[in-house]
């Protein structure tokens, strides 16, 4: 099965990289980075979940880039990476935003979307792209960029791999992603996207909905679901 792992280096005087990645990447990804960046000049390896493919390889990147620091959210601060990291930012609580160097990086919480307690997003404000980390996840050899539908490759990812947290949270946390004002929907797994950036998180959003008010409604609760928000 074709699968892909995309990195995203945007290039701010500071050189953050997200995200980290698989530590068996490590070598062929920093390779290719070094072609375009001085890696001992980076300053931020983000991440956005800590499942290996976000970061495993956040040490290695640390030791080869001695200016840098990992960058999380308190939840993942608290709950693994002061344990885990060799060095690590302040704790980043929403709204966040890290200046990196004449580029505007703000940390979004976003607790079980679509995985982890620790989840959450980084949103570049200066290029308008939103790290998606495993939203979208799609399978198959996909292009870099796209403007094709990225929501059904995504629909039909997660009826194959039942990834996601479908929590009463999720609809409405990417609802809130869809007000953002996103140029640039840069998946991890699957193509960066600039076609309808607000319709395709909507869309998604519904669909991480509908199962969760399906088994609400279907449950002796005397709770009921019937909108969509
Ligand atoms: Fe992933």
């Amino acid at each position: 099965m074709d699968f892909s792992f995309n990195r995203y280096l945007i290039s701010g005087d500071e050189r953050p990289l997200s995200h980290a990645g698989l530590r068996c990447l490590f070598s062929s990804v920093s390779e290719a980075v070094s072609r375009v960046v001085s890696i001992d000049a980076m300053r931020w390896i983000s991440l956005g979940q800590v499942e290996a493919d976000d970061c495993r390889s956040m040490n290695d990147w640390l030791a080869v880039a001695p200016q840098s620091f990992a960058a999380h959210g308190m939840t993942g601060r608290m709950v693994s990476l002061t344990d885990l990291a060799d060095r690590l930012a302040g704790p980043l609580t929403i709204g966040d935003v890290l200046d990196i160097g004449g580029y505007r990086r703000n940390w979004l919480d976003a607790p079980h979307v679509p995985h982890g307690w620790e989840a959450g997003l980084f949103y570049d404000e200066t290029t308008r792209t939103l790290l998606c980390g495993n939203l979208f996840t799609q399978t198959g050899a996909r292009p870099a960029t796209t403007t094709e539908d990225i929501v059904s490759p995504a629909i039909a990812g997660e009826d194959q791999f039942r990834a996601s947290s479908l929590a009463p949270v999720g609809g409405a946390t990417i609802r809130r992603l869809a007000e953002l004002g996103i140029g640039t929907l840069a998946l991890m797994h699957g193509p960066a996207y600039a076609g309808d950036r607000r319709g395709a998180l909507l869309d998604l959003a519904d669909d991480f909905h509908k199962p969760v008010a399906a088994a609400v409604n279907n449950s002796p609760s005397r709770f009921k679901v019937t909108g969509l928000h």
